[in-house]
């Protein structure tokens, strides 16, 4: 999932170009590159690895240029290497491209290209376009634009510009994000909200099937059959520094410390009356959650909720399993689709095709404009500002508190369940107190190869989080498991070297868990337990004990998963790790 960026205005574009994709790599961190127009010419470099790599670069060259687009790579079609490496060009230097998406049907049009006599020089499904724009070029970028999307298969946004028509810009999206940034007298392009910030608050996120032709002076929307659309632009609320590490080493941790704060922002969102929905919970027949990740885990969490106070079965897919299985969703369903940059395309698909077979759709979703927003019946925001580090932390105990705040909308006893989550932020606060506690806790795994996740009931998906996220940042393997299941099969991995996890907070399980935590004791496995404070029972059994504020049950998640996060976070970054941007991951998976 790719980040494309370009501007065209008064300034130096370079620094301009350099800053938004510095603001991008989160979305891929394989290869970067920029491509200037300058006196008629295009100027091109890219180098592999981080930015920084460019940067050093491209220093002390003398670059004016006042128009461009750039691009950070994260890999789909062809190896990690400069040939590969965006922007592609046509081989004679008259246009330029960076694309972030697939081109499904790229060999097909390698083959047309082949034929007629086109040097196809990478590996890539995105040189396809820049040579197919440039046999259609007749001396207007738009219309070669036009002429080639459809051609085109697949998922995509691209930005591309031609050394024939100075301070031009052509973006189009189709299946993969891409924004406009206005301001006075220059104009941006960007795949996601945080690369303008520094530059502009004025956004216009562009739709599927739309393009954007950018000049100093304006910008024109269009659609594939080049009409002219009126677009109007929305404000974007993030703050320079939310898009800052404000003194923290990572972005992970600074997002961990944040919890609480955003976690309270989201909750006096949905505490008051007055974002009523306009139906009842209680007309559907059925629920059914489609997400991937975190938000998977948050979804199931969400489940014992709902069935909890609401009493209606809840189903939990993996987005990309819903997506092609012949599950019944439709007519009677209300699917919520959990996504915090609200671009994953197999939650965005999976959930557009159970709304097309009649399904209500609401979507939670952290990152306003994004497309399935837009896609969407309903949309409840997770007020946790921009989520920089890749591996989620902030979105997820959001995603949490608004899955709960939806849960107890009808319920009874709604207020005295309000009274108790607006307890939850300074218990949080609480247990992130002790983080050099469970530093000193984590550092005794470091060297481990592989750790065990185990939990009953709503701590079975916070087991799952905790594996993901050590998995996704400290490259150690876990496994999550509901600890009821471990005797049938994955105990016989337990022996005096395997870890085990175990999330304990004291709730209708408690007693369960405990004999869980005997079998592992009895195979000689280390115990590491996660439980509320005072609790000398399950601090008896543990080789390390973390202890949490006592919480009602239903609540516990917030507080058993932020040791967890902190635990694998230490981890990481004890090992040197690039915790903000773990090897072959990316923020937001935009295609399938
Ligand atoms: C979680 O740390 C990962 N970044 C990843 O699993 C993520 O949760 C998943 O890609 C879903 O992203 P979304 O919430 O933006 O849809």
């Amino acid at each position: 999932m790719c980040g494309i960026v370009g501007y065209t205005g008064k300034r130096k574009a370079v620094f301009i170009l350099l800053e938004a994709l510095e603001r991008l790599e989160y979305r891929g961190y394989d290869s970067s590159g920029v491509a200037l127009l300058e006196d008629g010419r295009i100027f091109v470099d890219k180098k592999v690895g981080k930015i920084r790599e460019l940067i050093k670069s491209l220093w002390g060259k003398e670059l004016n240029a006042t128009t461009g687009i750039g691009h950070t790579r994260w890999a789909t079609h062809g190896g990690v290497c400069e040939l590969n490496a965006h922007p592609h060009t046509d081989g004679q230097g008259r246009f330029a491209l960076v694309h972030n998406g697939i081109i499904e049907n790229y060999r097909e049009l390698k083959e047309y290209l082949l034929s007629r006599g086109v040097k196809y020089v990478s590996e890539t499904d995105t040189e396809a376009i820049v040579h197919l724009i440039s046999l259609n070029y007749e001396g207007d970028l738009l219309k070669a634009v036009l002429k080639v999307l459809p051609m085109l298969k697949g998922a995509y946004a691209f930005a591309v510009i031609s050394s024939m028509e100075p301070n031009r810009i052509v973006g189009v999206r189709y299946g993969s994000p891409l924004v406009v940034g206005l301001g006075e007298g220059e104009n941006f392009l960007a795949s996601d909200i945080p690369a303008l910030i520094p530059f502009t608050k004025k956004v216009i996120p562009l739709e599927d099937g739309e393009i954007a032709d950018l000049t100093p002076d304006g910008v024109s929307i269009y659609d594939f059959e080049g009409n002219l659309k009126v677009k109007e632009s929305i404000t974007v609320h993030w703050d320079l520094l939310s898009a800052e590490k404000g003194g923290f080493k990572h972005f992970m941790l600074k997002e961990i410390f944040e919890q609480p704060r955003v976690v309270a922002d989201t909750i006096k969102g949905y505490i008051s009356r007055d974002y009523e929905l306009p139906f009842s919970l209680k007309d559907f027949r059925r629920i059914v959650i489609t997400a991937c990740g975190t938000s998977y885990h948050a979804g199931l969490i969400g489940k014992y909720w709902l069935e909890k106070f609401v009493g209606i079965p809840v189903e939990v897919s993996y987005a990309s399993e819903l997506r092609y299985s012949d599950t019944p969703v439709g007519e009677g369903d209300l699917v919520i689709a959990i996504s915090q940059s609200g671009e994953t395309a197999d939650t965005r698909f999976s959930a557009l095709s159970a709304k097309e077979k009649g399904a209500v759709l609401l979507s939670i979703v952290n990152v306003m404009g994004s497309a399935l927003s837009r896609e969407s019946d309903y949309t409840l925001y997770t007020h946790a500002g921009p989520e920089i580090g890749v591996a989620a932390t902030k979105t997820f105990t959001c995603q949490l508190a608004v899955l709960f705040s939806l849960a107890i909308s009808e319920h009874p006893e709604r207020e005295n369940l309000i009274n108790q989550l607006l307890k939850v932020p300074n218990l949080m606060e609480e247990v992130l107190s002790k983080a050099e506690g469970i530093k000193e806790v984590a550092l005794n795994y470091s060297q481990k190869k592989n750790l065990l996740y185990l939990g009953r009931y709503l701590s079975y998906p916070v087991a799952l989080e905790g594996a993901l996220k050590l998995k996704e940042i400290s490259y150690i393997h876990a496994e999550g498991y509901p600890a009821g299941e471990m005797k049938h099969g994955p105990i016989a991995l337990i022996d005096q070297h395997m870890p085990v996890v175990v999330v304990a907070p004291k709730d209708r399980v408690y007693e369960k868990i405990l004999s869980n935590i005997e079998e592992v004791l009895a195979r000689k496995g280390i115990v590491i337990s996660v439980g509320f404070e005072g609790d000398e029972n399950l601090k008896k059994l543990s080789k390390d004990f973390i202890e949490i504020p006592q919480v009602v049950e239903e609540l516990s998640p917030f507080l058993t998963v932020l040791p967890l996060q902190l635990f694998a976070y230490y981890i990481a970054d004890y090992l040197g790790l690039d915790v903000d941007q773990p090897r072959n991951l990316a923020k937001t998976v935009t295609v399938e």
